[in-house]
């Protein structure tokens, strides 16, 4: 491929050390649907001769038939993939494709290729977001009524309702979506045409390669194009802050999945046990959730270093882009899988989850009452904490006192009080847009699924 200047063959550890063949194979199918579109263009314009162009295109073509059937084609000595896939074009269909190359480096070749790549699982990513959120739809519709203790610092706080909370990763995926297709905005410029670092100095149709390609538009400045690595940060941000929010809902169904919550209950079949201790059922796919967050977010970490301080334009060292980024996507899609699967199939408990809703989670009902009869709220605040402290250690919880009991703290406790020491009231209190009040939430249900349906 560029053995003219030199006087012996690259050495067997360089070869070794530098191939990017075992991993970025996996780019066949953009760098042929590539190069076919560079091929036609080229006869088209007059570049090479059209019989060239068309045993090209046509050469190509059988070459990915080949290739589906044969992986084990792209297991050479090559230096990478495009170099591959050159080797066994020209094996096959002879000198006509030493012409592939004309006006093209593998420079704006392989930055053509990510993109390709990228803007393909930017959708696949989209698509296995939008069923998670199908997901957690239908079981956030089936528990818009279904009470559980909500916390903060781990802590019993308020009731909420278990469908609110289910809505709560809703939300998030929407915004994770959003980055995804920003991403895949970004990502969706050709860069074909940049040649090695200062454009193609043949009269290439780049506006033709970037619509048949599906390209938005051309790049705009040659150097950067092919150093450019930016949409492959935004893919991996994009990756990294859903994989935040999947290790936080599989953190939450580990927890909920312990004894001491017991608000779930995770079929068999998607469960793990323990080859010494035989009671143990483990939420080894919700703890990988979690993991693997930190896997990803260390791929997007890994590129930016390798970007900071590259100079213009290529360097070898955006080689390093890839191995990252495949299995950011690859980690992310199977986490997105797994936790669709989790949440269609997980069994929610109801009665424990209502059980585990004590008294105290009433106590900010009991300030808010004060409050409306007119004690300032931080007042109300100490007179029920003073409240909660004297429960302390008795073993009675708020919702167990009287009416009398309670006028002990302050005479503006009436008759109602105790209607505010329930949990549904404290629900239906809730009644703002974006709250936990069963009825929020089934309109939370509503808007989602009508955004989803315009997505
Ligand atoms: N395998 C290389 C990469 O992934 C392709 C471009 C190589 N270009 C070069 N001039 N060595 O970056």
């Amino acid at each position: 491929m560029w053995g003219g200047r030199f006087s012996e063959g690259p050495d067997e550890l360089l070869r070794r050390y530098t191939t990017s063949l075992p991993y970025d194979r996996r780019l066949w199918p953009h760098d042929l649907q590539q190069s076919v579109a560079h091929a036609r263009m080229l006869g088209r314009q007059g570049i090479i001769p059209a019989q060239d162009a068309q045993r090209i295109v046509q050469g190509l073509e059988a070459l990915a038939a080949e290739v589906r059937e044969r992986p084990e084609l792209l297991q050479g000595p090559d230096e990478d993939v495009h170099s591959a896939l050159e080797r066994l074009l020209v094996e096959r269909i002879g000198p006509s494709g030493l012409r592939l190359h004309t006006a093209r480096s593998r420079n704006d070749q392989v930055a053509t290729d990510l993109r390709l790549y990228a803007r393909a699982q930017l959708d696949r990513l989209d698509e296995a977001a939008g069923r998670l959120q199908e997901a957690l739809l239908a079981r956030a519709e089936e528990e818009a009524g279904t009470v559980m203790p909500g916390l903060t610092h781990l802590q019993p706080a308020q009731p909420v309702t278990l469908g609110h909370h289910l809505m709560a990763y809703v939300e998030m995926l929407f915004r994770d979506r959003d980055r995804l297709r920003e991403a895949r905005r970004r990502a969706n410029v050709l860069p074909l045409g940049s040649g090695a670092l200062a454009g193609a100095a043949f009269p290439v149709d780049r506006e033709t390669v970037a619509r048949e390609l599906g390209f938005d538009q051309v790049s705009a400045n040659s150097l950067d194009a092919v150093s450019d690595r930016d949409f492959a940060c935004d893919l991996l941000y994009a990756c990294s802050l859903l994989m935040v929010h999947l290790s936080r809902l599989g953190e939450e169904l580990v927890l909920w999945n312990h004894p001491a919550f017991g608000f779930v209950e995770l079929p068999d079949r998607l469960a793990t046990g323990s080859s010494m201790m035989p009671q143990k059922k483990n939420p080894d796919a919700a703890e990988l959730m979690r993991g693997r967050a930190g896997r990803v977010a260390g791929h997007l970490v890994a590129l930016l270093m390798v970007l900071k301080g590259l100079p213009l334009a290529y360097n070898r060292d955006l080689q390093e882009d890839k191995e990252g980024l495949f299995d950011a996507v690859d980690q992310t899609l199977l986490s997105l899988q797994m936790a669709t699967e989790l949440i269609r199939s997980v069994r929610f408990r109801r009665d424990r989850m209502r059980a585990a809703c004590t008294g105290d989670l009433l106590a900010t009902e009991l300030a808010d009452y004060l409050t409306r009869r007119g004690m300032p709220f931080r007042e109300a605040h100490a007179v029920v904490g003073r409240i909660v402290a004297d429960l302390q250690g008795t073993g009675r919880t708020l919702d167990r006192l009287t009416v009398d009991e309670l006028r002990r703290y302050s005479p503006l406790f009436a008759a109602d009080a105790a209607q505010c020491l329930d949990v549904e009231a404290a629900l239906r209190a809730r009644r703002v847009v974006g709250g936990t009040a069963p009825d929020s939430v089934r309109e939370a249900i509503a808007a989602a699924r009508a955004r989803l349906r315009r997505m």
